[in-house]
């Protein structure tokens, strides 16, 4: 019997996990509890993780989707080697370092985006920028009936980071990722997950671009109006970072978004790690970042 206790965050989604010790493998008994956890509740959040390496940051991303051995098993002690990044306003080198970023499914763009994402608070001071919460498939779920009827059976393109959807006049702090080329990809508004068979309302405030079926004008029209649903105020949950905080969702079913991160504010700084890594091919390049514009 699983060791570990897992609690409801919000009815929708998330659970607070306790009982997992850094760097210490956990029980198969365990690990399947986990794996129920993730599928089930779509987020995970581990407080007092202080000292985790980003190996053991890799296996606990890789046994929620059930492709992991042993904790330890491959690690070559660097954060690089372990696929490991870092979103924050201090470090070198560092992604998204600053601006706002709307709702999102990391590489939504793209046929297959991976499917765990996991940012571990290695260093942030308070009053450190929350980050947001949603569940496509708690909002799938919650559609009113007439508006279910209208997306069934359409798609929808999305395209490469390029947050279109800024409010007129809060466009400023927005954190523009700049790319050379323009990725997009073609999926159904109601997505089927690859993994749970749940239904997904899968568009995005981020990188959705247009319904392929619909007239520009009503296009814009729909897509505003799920985005309301999606992240309505009561559908949000945000959490505030502390020291030692890990927090690993379903990258599909669940979409982050962030408040505006200074660069002379307090110090946020994340470790990233998602599983499976993606292969992306050679002519895939990181983007730059800007703001405004
Ligand atoms: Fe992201």
């Amino acid at each position: 019997m699983s060791q570990l206790t897992i609690t409801e965050i919000t009815p929708a989604f998330g659970a607070d996990v306790t009982g997992v010790e850094p760097e210490v493998p956990l029980h198969p008994d365990d690990e399947a509890a986990l794996r129920e956890a993730f599928d089930t509740r779509g987020l995970l959040l581990f407080r007092g993780m202080e000292g985790m390496t980003s190996s053991y940051q890799r296996y606990l991303a890789s046994t929620v989707i059930g492709k992991s051995g042993v904790a330890g098993e491959g690690a070559t002690g660097t954060d690089e080697e372990d696929g490991a990044y870092f979103v924050s306003n201090r470090r070198e080198g560092a992604n998204a370092p600053f601006g706002r970023l709307l709702f999102h499914t990391d590489m939504m763009w793209a046929d297959q985006p991976f499917q765990v994402l996991t940012l571990f608070a290695v260093e942030v001071e308070p009053p450190s920028v929350p980050t947001n919460f949603t569940s496509a498939a708690a909002r799938w779920d919650a559609l009113p009936d007439d508006l279910r009827s209208r997306i069934e059976d359409l798609h929808a393109v999305h395209v490469t980071g390029q947050q279109m959807r800024a409010d007129p006049g809060d466009a400023d702090d927005l954190l523009k990722p700049v790319r050379s080329q323009v990725r997009s990809t073609t999926k159904p508004i109601r997505y089927e997950h690859p993994r749970t068979g749940r239904s997904l309302l899968y568009v995005s405030q981020m990188m959705s671009d247009r319904v392929v079926e619909l007239g520009d004008a009503d296009s814009e029209q729909l897509l505003s109006e799920l985005f309301a649903h999606l992240y309505d105020p009561d559908a949000v949950w945000s959490h505030d970072w502390a020291n030692g905080d890990l927090v690993m969702w379903d990258n599909l079913a669940i979409q982050h978004a962030r408040g505006n991160v200074d660069v002379e504010g307090p110090v946020r700084t994340l470790r990233k790690v998602i599983a499976p890594r993606p292969v992306l091919d050679a002519t895939t390049e990181s983007p730059k970042f800007a703001t405004g514009g």
